[in-house]
């Protein structure tokens, strides 16, 4: 697994992460949340992203994490409109992962200059490590890039497949320029994109880049661009961890690889 520095403060991750929303209680339920977390740990997927909106998420994996916490990187997020409770949210996510999150994000940028304020004054404390910001929405990007211009976030968190591309016109740029960490969110359109496989015979060009299944053409899509960091793909499965791990390795896709994924992906 390749690993990249996130932000200024250069935080290295691993390529692959693991998203959490509505996964990690999947897994909970089938009793799989802790084999989960160790047979991510043990692929190399060791950044994993969670967040107060993901129902009990933040405990699973507190609690699945066990004795491994710090060989993980924890992405945690606040999500409130209340400075309060946003407090509240960081307190209870420093008691979960043993004293220190390594970045926390403002979700969805919902109230974000009062939390700013609060987490850039926990980073000083050193209960933070990096600040970073999310939005699904291609509308709220206009508000994402002048956060990120003000040069107080380290990193962001976006959408981004070969369905959805928008981040491409000004937030992929500009996080370039300002040096910030690109965190993928949806690398599988979530779910949507894995639906509907190519066959093998359409997949064979990717073999020399390592690539056997649609889901690591995919998340590998992603990765191959140089200014993305990291890719959070979720799953409630141990045994497809392995496999999206495998996407985070060299060598990486150039323009014809990638056009023909997007091709793969757009026919569908
Ligand atoms: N605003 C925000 O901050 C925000 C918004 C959206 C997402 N996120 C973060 O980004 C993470 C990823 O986004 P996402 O969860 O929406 O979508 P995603 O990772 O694009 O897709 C997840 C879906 O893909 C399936 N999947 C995973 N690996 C697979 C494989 N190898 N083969 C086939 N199917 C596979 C999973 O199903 P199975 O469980 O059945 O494998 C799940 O249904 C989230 O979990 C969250 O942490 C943040």
């Amino acid at each position: 697994m390749e690993n990249r520095s996130l932000g200024r403060q250069r935080v290295s991750v691993p390529v692959v992460g693991l998203g959490t929303w509505q996964r990690l209680e999947a897994a909970a339920t089938s009793g799989q949340h802790r084999e989960l977390i160790d047979t991510a740990i043990a692929a190399g997927i060791r950044l994993i992203d969670t967040s107060p909106m993901y129902g009990d998420a933040e405990r699973l994996l507190a609690d699945a994490l066990g004795g491994q916490r710090d060989q993980a990187v924890i992405a945690d997020k606040v999500w409130t409109q209340s400075s309060e409770e946003g407090a509240a949210q960081l307190a209870r996510a420093v008691d979960w992962y043993g004293g220190r999150i390594d970045l926390m994000q403002i979700h969805n940028l919902v109230a974000w200059p009062a939390h700013l304020a609060m987490l850039e004054a926990a980073r000083d404390r050193g209960l933070v490590g990096l600040i970073g910001a999310t939005h699904y929405s291609a509308a709220a990007f206009g508000e994402l890039a002048e956060l990120m211009a003000t040069g107080r976030i380290d990193t962001i968190q976006v959408p981004y497949n070969p369905v959805q591309r928008e981040v491409e016109r000004t937030i992929l740029p500009l996080a370039d320029e300002l040096g910030l960490g690109v965190l993928l969110m949806r690398p599988l359109g979530e779910g949507y994109l894995v639906r509907r496989q190519p066959s093998p015979a359409e997949l064979a060009p990717l073999r020399p880049f390592g690539v056997t299944t649609w889901a690591q053409a995919l998340i590998k899509w992603g990765l191959s661009d140089p200014r993305v960091h990291a890719s959070l793909a979720a799953t409630a499965y141990p045994g497809r961890l392995q496999e999206n791990a495998a996407a985070g390795s060299p060598p990486w896709f150039g323009p014809e690889e990638r056009a023909y994924v997007l091709r793969l992906a757009t026919a569908r």
